[in-house]
């Protein structure tokens, strides 16, 4: 499973890929309004520092336009994957980026019926959002399911990229289901390491080495 990172913060990217957990990080316009940075600049600094693939987000709503966004996007750095949204539109450009050898990912998708769509139009990777189901009090973790059948079911080579994971559970989940990737915010990363037993253990632990007297250097 490979393990991008959903964020456009610089600092806690690298504290992750420096632990060699990142293989890829989305960003998405909130991200980089939450990161107060210019999107070409931060962009370019977060091509830098991962090698995997860095989305960077179109942001008009036309073909046409999200063309030419994604063409600008693209020249940032060869690891570019440019993000559309799964509109009619985002389909029609997602096909023209794949048709010139650019890898596509296709976000905001709610339904197998997108991924599908996606998966014809040459997407690199389907980007299902399972935390705004869950917020609607649909289960997210269904969608994920359903798609991997299906894209195994015809061998199609989009990756599911399962997105909007807001839990150590979805992580879990996906990685159950088969999902090749999740994207998740840097706490939830972090929050994996986390387990009451273990701090419990190691309490135990330091109380009892502080009664033999010992030091080990
Ligand atoms: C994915 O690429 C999106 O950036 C992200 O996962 C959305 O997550 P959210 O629903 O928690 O905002």
């Amino acid at each position: 499973m490979k393990f991008f990172v959903d964020t456009a913060d610089t600092a806690a990217i690298k504290e992750l890929a420096d632990l060699g957990m990142v293989d890829g990080v989305t960003t998405n316009p909130s991200l980089i309004l939450k990161s107060g940075r210019d999107i070409l600049e931060v962009t370019r600094e977060i091509c830098d520092m991962v090698e995997g693939p860095v989305s960077a987000e179109v942001v008009a709503t036309e073909a046409r336009e999200m063309i030419a966004e994604g063409m600008k996007l693209s020249k940032i750095a060869p690891n570019i994957a440019i993000k559309v949204p799964l509109t009619w539109d985002g389909l029609t450009a997602c096909k023209a980026f794949a048709s010139e050898g650019l890898k596509v990912n296709v976000t905001l998708c709610f339904s197998p019926a997108q991924a599908i769509l996606a998966a014809k139009a040459g997407a690199a990777f389907i980007s299902p959002f399972i935390g705004r189901l869950d917020d609607i009090h649909l289960d997210g973790l269904d969608l994920i399911a359903d798609i991997r059948t299906i894209y195994d079911n015809y061998d199609f080579g989009t990756e599911v990229l399962a997105a909007s994971i807001r839990s150590v559970n979805h992580v879990i989940e996906c990685a159950r289901i088969g999902a090749d990737i999740v994207t998740a915010p840097p706490q939830v990363i972090k929050a994996m390491a986390n387990h009451p037993l273990t701090d419990k253990g190691l309490d135990q632990f330091l109380k009892d080495w502080a009664k033999t007297g010992q030091k080990i250097v």
